[in-house]
């Protein structure tokens, strides 16, 4: 796969296999403690895993995000500038995506996603949802600078980044991510981004322990993709889910704990985890409203309204790319 740069975005082995994948899972186990990055979730298997996840009684974020984009459509339309051209920062939901747009009357769409394929199958989608709209699919990295197409360089623009994604992130690379949005966008940019609420903490471990234990083969599925892409001998049995809320950095983190010693290998490497080590497999930080406003104003963007769902456990805030001025 290759951009307009020809700059190469998916770096595949012989056997198909992501290098960055490799690399990261190699680098990751032999850290301490382990750690691999939450984005290796999505496989095809994961992908539908987290789609199970969105339907879950306990996983909330989804519901509460849909029912703001939902109930606030009369309000985005007067706070967002006519004629906007939505950015959207991933391929888009099927079901967020379209309530956005209806609400407002935006003069293009143009998805950004690493992966060719979902990306070209929600365009289609979109672009048969709402005839006479230009889309512009992108395939990019959108963690870095983008050169959006010329046919939008001089329309408003609106970044969207729902699903607290942004939450994935640790402060550092969420600042850079913000920042580079800032660069893709311009000045004058506006941005709505999901950033889910601090909560009781019951309800933040349950939304990612569910009864059902779909989130734990959510988990458990990146070992599995770990066995079968990079050889690996990782065995599943000895390993268990377990969502912790970490209070000092706001965050629900995701582990994969060992329950006996055992050693394995991967890629031809050996690795070994002591009984009660685990591999960190996740971060999903969560916000109040001055974390929120402290997190966009790092990366560039004054914050200019926020929504709640009913309940207020979900939030979405509409922020701008202001041009740089004297402060004190
Ligand atoms: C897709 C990153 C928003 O952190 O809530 C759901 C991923 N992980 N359950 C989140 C996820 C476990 C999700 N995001």
């Amino acid at each position: 796969m290759t951009t307009s740069q020809g700059l190469k975005l998916v770096d595949l082995d012989e056997a198909g296999v992501d290098n960055a994948f490799r690399a990261d899972v190699l680098a990751g186990l032999s850290q301490e403690p382990k750690a691999v990055p939450a984005r290796w979730f999505y496989d095809d298997a994961g992908s539908k895993l987290f789609e199970k996840i969105t339907q879950l009684p306990e996983y909330y974020p989804t519901r509460a995000e849909t029912e703001i984009l939902r109930d606030r459509g009369a309000e985005f339309a007067k706070l967002i500038r006519p004629g906007s051209t939505v950015v959207e920062f991933g391929s888009g939901s099927s079901v967020k995506t379209p309530l956005l747009l209806s609400a407002i009357e935006p003069s293009a769409y143009v998805p950004l996603d690493i992966s060719g394929d979902f990306l070209r199958a929600s365009a289609a989608d979109l672009a048969e949802k709402f005839p006479g709209l230009p889309v512009y699919p992108v395939e990019a990295d959108f963690m870095r600078q983008v050169e959006l197409p010329d046919a939008v360089a001089d329309l408003p623009k609106l970044g969207f980044f729902p699903g607290s994604t942004i939450g994935n992130m640790v402060a550092r690379t969420a600042v850079d991510l913000l920042r580079s949005m800032r660069e893709t966008l311009g000045v004058g940019a506006q941005l709505l981004i999901g950033m889910d609420q601090i909560k009781d903490e019951d309800v933040l471990v349950s939304a990612y322990d569910d009864a059902a234990g779909v989130t734990a083969a959510f988990n458990l599925n990146l070992v599995t993709r770990i066995n079968r892409e990079l050889g690996g001998t990782i065995p599943l049995e000895a390993l268990k889910h377990e969502a912790r809320w970490n209070d000092d950095f706001a965050r629900v983190e995701m582990h994969l704990v060992a329950t006996h010693d055992i050693t394995f290998e991967v890629d031809g490497k050996s690795f070994a985890m002591a009984e009660g080590e685990s591999i960190h497999t996740e971060n999903s930080h969560k916000f109040n409203r001055r974390t929120s406003n402290m997190l966009l104003l790092a990366g560039g963007w004054e914050p200019t309204k926020r929504w709640l769902d009913d309940q207020g456990r979900f939030s979405l805030l509409l922020a701008e790319a202001r041009a740089p001025r004297s402060a004190p």
